[in-house]
């Protein structure tokens, strides 16, 4: 009846080519079918992350990341990039990942009739 699903959202032919759309150690927000989304480039590394922060519910654009941490611009609150934990709080972390196919954010979310 309720379970977790996942699902895959093509962002670009390869990773090479999805990184070549915006600025090394910059941004790039994208709405896909469940909301925006906030990657950033820091070195040779993206992360991806939903584009609100759960403190109160502000744009993270303008965000630092530090430590492995992602670091909100509003009240400086400080999560973690691979589980999204920080503060009691929890923000909503996306996998990347590359195949033969394309280069993919991962999202798992809670189903309750398994849509
Ligand atoms: S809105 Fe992000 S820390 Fe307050």
């Amino acid at each position: 009846m309720f379970s977790d699903k996942t699902k895959r959202y093509k962002l670009s032919d390869s990773r090479q080519s999805f990184l070549a759309s915006f600025a090394q150690d910059g941004e790039l927000v994208i709405r896909l079918g469940f909301g925006e989304v906030l990657f950033v480039r820091a070195g040779s590394s993206v992360y991806a992350f939903r584009n609100k922060c759960p403190h109160q519910n502000k744009p993270l654009n303008g965000c630092t990341i530090r430590e492995g941490s992602v670091i909100c611009p509003w009240h400086k609150y400080q999560f973690n990039l691979e589980n999204g934990r920080g503060h009691g709080l929890y923000l909503e972390t996306y996998p990347l990942l590359e195949t033969e196919e394309g280069f993919f954010l991962e999202r798992t979310y809670f189903s309750w009739f398994g849509e």
